[in-house]
């Protein structure tokens, strides 16, 4: 595991709510987004610890909406209250929506090094259904403009099972063109209590069944890979040596500190959480809940973060907890049945076997 942590700040600020979404994010006036930076200033000047920074993570919500000069304010406060290592990756997520070209340059020149950039589709009538912002041409442009600005470490999110892609070869090929160099692709999660669940109840709208959309991933999976885009997470694919550092100490169990309304922190094997409620925090930014894991705790977030990865879980770890894959019956059965594997230092799930990833990891977990 890691020494050094990473810090992530949530803006739970959007310009509108998306149909599929259920982040902690929603539409607030400017002097609210304010005062919400205000708070977020405070809570990471009065914080203390010792520890390295080698990745910082500015999430959302769409922390694009906000002033360039609000987010050069957090990002000082940050550099002035923390170490941060030689190679650290501050990195932004923006709505092609919210960004032009002046702004990509300021958050360049202030230090971010890695944009991720939520395009979902490059079809027009998809983005349209789940109530984005932004059409394919501002997508496009947004990159365009992020890579002139600087960047060359470029994410695109993208949400499948929408809608059938008969374009795949010729986006991915566009993708790559402009300079990206990442690709989180995003199985749509039809979550409870959104307009687009209440849509797909009422027949208003129809998405890809499961076969359909296992069909599409696999399309996608062989694309990528095709164009250079290795997987790397269940959800993750990039060209070498852009794997998202920040993402990779999440599922590696690594330490990290979060800032904002409900963002999270894991140090010293506590879980600390911040209020879900904007107001609440914004009113005090100490209403937190702690929760200290047991070593049983602590080996299923093991086990359940470091599978997600190709390299898998460092066998050490797993024995640091008493967890010997060649001494537990379901593991042994699993192994026999090529689902997982072992080499030198981990244990991991073959790519073949990543579309069962669940499955494997509630086995590997059952008493
Ligand atoms: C915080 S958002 C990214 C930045 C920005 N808010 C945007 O959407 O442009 C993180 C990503 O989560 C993914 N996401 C959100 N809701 C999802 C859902 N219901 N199922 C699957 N992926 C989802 C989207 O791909 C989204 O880009
Ligand atoms: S997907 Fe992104 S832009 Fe859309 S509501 Fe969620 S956080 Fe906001």
């Amino acid at each position: 595991m890691m020494n050094n942590i990473g810090i992530y700040i949530h803006i739970p600020f959007c310009k509108s709510k998306c149909a599929y979404c259920n982040f902690v994010s929603g539409k607030f006036c400017q002097k609210f987004q304010k005062e919400y930076v205000k708070t977020l200033i405070e809570e990471i000047k009065t914080y203390k610890i010792n520890k390295k920074i080698s990745s910082i993570f500015f999430g959302g919500g769409t922390p694009s909406i906000l002033p360039s000069s609000e987010i050069n304010k957090i990002l000082n406060c940050i550099k002035n209250n923390f170490k941060l290592t030689k190679n650290v990756e501050i990195s932004i997520e923006c709505n092609p929506n919210s960004v032009n070209f002046n702004k990509l340059s300021n958050y360049f020149n202030m230090g971010f090094n890695r944009i991720s950039f939520g395009v979902q589709s490059l079809d027009d009538e998809v983005l349209k259904k789940i109530g984005r912002v932004h059409n394919r041409n501002q997508a496009i442009r947004a990159i365009k403009q992020a890579k002139m600005a600087g960047f060359n470490n470029i994410n695109v999110d993208l949400l499948l099972g929408i809608k059938e892609n008969k374009n795949i070869f010729k986006e991915i090929k566009l993708l790559k063109s402009l300079g990206v160099t990442h690709v989180s692709a995003y199985m749509l999660i039809l979550e409870k209590e959104t307009p687009l669940y209440k849509m797909v109840n009422e027949d208003k709208i129809k998405l890809l069944n499961e076969e359909q959309s296992i069909q599409e991933y696999e399309k996608y999976l062989k694309i990528l890979n095709n164009f250079g885009f290795k997987r790397y997470e269940i959800s993750n694919f990039c060209l070498k040596g852009f794997e998202c550092k920040h993402n990779l100490n999440y599922w590696q169990c690594g330490e990290y500190v979060g800032f904002g309304v409900a963002s999270h922190s894991y140090l010293d094997g506590i879980r600390y959480s911040n209020t879900e409620n904007i107001c609440e925090y914004v009113n005090d930014y100490n209403l937190k809940t702690y929760e200290k894991l047991s070593n049983k705790e602590k080996l299923e977030e093991l086990i359940m973060l470091g599978l997600r990865t190709k390299k898998g879980v460092p066998l050490k770890n797993l024995l640091k907890y008493n967890y010997d894959p060649l001494k537990n019956k379901n593991a042994l059965k699993m192994l026999c049945l090529k689902l997982i594997k072992i080499n030198k230092t981990h244990l991991y799930i073959t790519s073949k076997n990543f579309g069962i990833t669940n499955q494997i990891i509630l086995k590997l977990i059952e008493d």
